[in-house]
C-alpha cells in the first residue's frame, strides 16, 4: 500500500515537471544574437513597428511573423533574409534608411531576432 503511494506520488511529481515544462517551453529561449537583435529592435524600430509613435500614415507593419509568409507587406517581395536587409538598409517609403547607423553585425542579429519562434 505504501509503496503504491509513493509510486502514485512520484507518478504525480514527474506529470506536473512535465506539464510545467511543456508550458514553459512554448516560446524558446532566444540566443545571444536574438538578444542582441532584441535590444536593437526595441531602440530603433520599437517606436514604429510596434507603437507608430510618430502616427505615420503608412502604418508601419507588425515584423513578429515576417518570415512565416511569402512576401513582404507589399506582396510581391519575398520574405527573405536578402529583401529584409535591403529595407533596414536602404529604408522604403516612410522607413527611414539605417545605412551606415547599424552594422552588418547588428542588422544580422536584428534578422535573427525576427526569426524568433
Ligand atoms: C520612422 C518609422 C520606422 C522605423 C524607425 C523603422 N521602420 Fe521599418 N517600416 C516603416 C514603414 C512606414 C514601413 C512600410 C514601408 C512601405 O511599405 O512603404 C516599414 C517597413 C519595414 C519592413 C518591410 C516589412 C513588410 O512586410 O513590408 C521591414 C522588414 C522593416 N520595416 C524593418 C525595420 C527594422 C528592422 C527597423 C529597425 C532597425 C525599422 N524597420 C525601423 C517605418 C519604420
Amino acid at each position: 500500500m505504501c509503496i503504491r503511494r509513493i509510486s502514485a506520488a512520484v507518478v504525480c511529481v514527474v506529470a506536473w515537471t512535465a506539464l510545467l515544462f511543456w508550458t514553459t517551453s512554448c516560446s524558446k529561449p532566444l540566443t545571444e544574437a536574438q538578444e542582441g537583435g532584441k535590444a536593437l529592435y526595441e531602440l530603433n524600430c520599437y517606436e514604429c513597428h510596434e507603437e507608430n509613435q510618430l502616427g505615420l500614415k503608412k502604418v508601419p507593419p507588425k515584423l513578429h511573423s515576417i518570415f512565416s509568409h511569402h512576401y513582404l507587406s507589399d506582396g510581391s517581395t519575398p520574405a527573405t533574409d536578402a529583401e529584409v536587409r535591403q529595407v533596414v538598409i536602404y529604408g522604403k517609403g516612410t522607413m527611414p534608411a539605417f545605412n551606415g547607423r547599424l552594422s552588418e553585425a547588428q542588422i544580422a542579429d536584428l534578422i535573427a531576432y525576427l526569426h524568433r519562434k
